[in-house]
């Protein structure tokens, strides 16, 4: 069975027993700056599990994208990946543990014709926060799993959070034995020798963690999650999701292309360059912070390995097609944007190649002062000036390290890169808080233009046309953001006729000062949400434009005079730059 057709199963079997299909949240969380990737299925729904009402009721399934990166070294053995597909249904105060056990049993024996016997589950064991899940375990029973293949565990297997606070619960996972032998006489689920491997989770929510302990949620939810690619390699009897057709073009096509043979160095190529796809995809852009580091850094390794496999980086354009081709039936927003796919890619190629050879030059001199000293650890603030200099992940230094026998000390280099992030964030804050340095009447009047444009692109052009930059003289005012497209002349006069309609309307301009939370949750517009501080001004034009923003501003948009587009151009891969003056009449 492939991959699609089992998703589509999936959400049909749901849908057949009352669950709404949701789509897909992109793998860019919408006003989430908790986490740098949506990492489970549940994430975009936590507002709904915490008891508000979600419009598609109280049973939902989907498909999610996922992004998982604290595993990022491990990918390229048989099971780790970056990016991965979760299947998930949902019940929002609706079924709980019997139902919901019934219809993963069923869905897992008769839509995939798992033979039973293949089956174990885990249940939890309790503690002092909650009781052993005998209720689940005889559901178990009921459903058809005996019981010697019913086993308890503790918090560290059977209870799900995502991360340290949040609504959370027992769990209940089901295991698929691959028929391996037993590594010994008491090998069960819980170890990774590989004969068990773990295919389905089913969390029953009831409770919500902060840092005072546990509290009941005010209702009973299911959260579950089903690896895709996990049950793909399972269903089709393959060794890893490598196996499959999801990876097998691309992977076929590198062993042609590779002049050193390496499995290893094949599979981080394949994974890093899906994952880094999907995230572009979903707007994601390489840079030396947060999300666009860690796309920097599967980019990156991805070039590193390329080079081990000796495989010409001119043949990218050609891995990046063949993925595309692959993967578009089951995520067409790939070809949709293949092209700012390629952009994005080959421009941080170029800018990596540029300082690879250098920064290994610089590695290897750092190696040798290293063996002269008599030891086989590259220190931290080595680690660090590579990653600061040379744009070397540290990853990159540590394999680099590795290949030749040496380690690399990651713990100091992660003190460097704090203190490092901490200053630059200081800095952004001050330069917010700051506003405008140069704060003339000219330039103040621009400022609140740059929201109005704001405002009219998301309006004309469309609500992820995200402003990615701006700069303000007394003369003109140059905005940056994310577009795939040249503008219309249709577009651009739009856009023109919006912001000048807004401008004789006369609107006020006011300030508020909110917490950042709230400033999100009421959906103000914000460029770095991370750099600010708790406490946030957010400026309201009306109902018109809502941005985070350290002011000033002028008092009302008729202030203005006319605003006119001068020039519409590219300012870098999927950013588009407007040039514009206000005219005083
Ligand atoms: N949220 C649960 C998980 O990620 C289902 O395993």
């Amino acid at each position: 069975m492939k991959a699609l057709e089992i998703r589509n199963k999936y959400l049909n079997f749901f849908k057949k027993h009352g669950h709404n299909v949701i789509p897909s949240a992109p793998l860019i969380p919408e006003n989430d700056p908790s986490v740098l990737f949506t990492t489970a299925g549940m994430q975009p729904l936590v507002p709904y599990l915490l008891g508000e009402k979600h419009p598609e009721g109280t049973r939902l399934t989907d498909y999610q994208k996922c992004v998982r990166t604290n595993d990022i070294e491990e990918v390229g053995d048989n099971r780790h990946l970056t990016y991965f597909e979760m299947l998930g249904n949902w019940s929002l105060g609706d079924y709980f543990k019997e139902e919901s056990i019934q219809m993963s049993y069923d869905f897992l024996t008769k839509e995939l014709q798992i033979p039973a016997e293949k089956l174990s589950v885990t249940c939890f064991a309790g503690d002092k926060d909650c009781p052993k899940d005998e209720v689940s375990a005889s559901c178990w029973k009921k459903a058809g799993i005996p019981e010697e293949r019913i086993y308890f565990y503790g918090k560290d297997d059977n209870w799900w959070i995502a991360g340290e606070e949040g609504p959370c619960g027992p769990d209940t996972e089901m295991f698929y034995d691959t028929g391996k032998p037993a590594c010994s006489p008491d090998c069960q689920p819980s170890c990774d020798c590989g004969k068990y491997v773990e295919i389905w989770n089913n969390v029953f929510m009831e409770y919500f963690k902060d840092k005072n302990g546990y509290t009941k949620l005010k209702q009973k939810n299911v959260d579950t999650g089903l690896g895709l690619e996990r049950m793909t390699m399972l269903l089709q009897g393959k060794e890893t999701p490598y196996d499959t057709e999801l990876f097998e073009p691309i992977m076929k096509k590198l062993e042609e292309l590779q002049k050193i043979d390496s499995i290893q160095s094949r599979r981080i190529v394949a994974e890093h360059l899906r994952s880094s796809m999907m995230i572009i995809a979903d707007g994601g852009r390489p840079s030396n912070i947060d999300r666009g580091y860690v796309l920097r850094r599967l980019i990156r390794r991805m070039i590193r390995h390329l080079n081990k496999l000796q495989v010409s980086l001119d043949e990218i354009s050609t891995l990046i097609a063949i993925n595309v081709e692959n993967l578009k039936a089951m995520y067409p927003e790939l070809e949709k944007n293949q092209a700012i796919i390629k952009d994005v890619i080959l421009e941080e190629k170029n800018k990596f190649v540029k300082t690879l050879a250098h920064g290994e030059r610089e590695f290897n001199k750092e190696m040798q002062k290293a063996k002269q000293a008599g030891t086989n650890v590259i220190n931290g603030q080595v680690v660090f000036r590579l990653y600061d200099t040379y744009g070397f992940p540290p990853e990159v230094t540590k394999e680099l390290a590795e290949e030749n026998g040496f380690q690399i000390d990651l713990e100091e280099f992660e003190k460097l890169f704090k203190q490092h992030q901490e200053k630059s964030r200081a800095g952004s804050e001050h330069k917010f808080k700051g506003g405008l340095a140069d704060q003339t009447e000219e330039t103040i009047a621009y400022h609140t233009a740059t929201h109005l444009l704001n405002a009219a692109l998301k309006q004309i052009i469309g609500k992820d046309a995200h402003q990615r930059g701006s700069n303000i003289t007394a003369e003109r005012m140059r905005f940056d953001f994310n577009c795939d497209h040249k503008l219309t002349e249709e577009e651009k006069k739009a856009v023109e006729d919006l912001v000048n309609k807004w401008i004789q309307e006369g609107i006020p301009v006011t300030k508020q000062e909110m917490s950042k939370e709230e400033a999100i949750k009421s959906g103000a517009e914000c460029m770095f949400i991370e750099k600010y501080p708790d406490i946030v001004t957010v400026y309201s034009i009306g109902n018109v434009s809502k941005e985070l923003c350290g002011g000033p501003h002028v008092n009302n948009t008729k202030e203005l005079g006319r605003f006119k587009i001068k020039k519409e151009e590219s300012s870098s891969s999927g950013i588009r730059r407007i040039k514009a003056v206000l005219i005083k009449e």
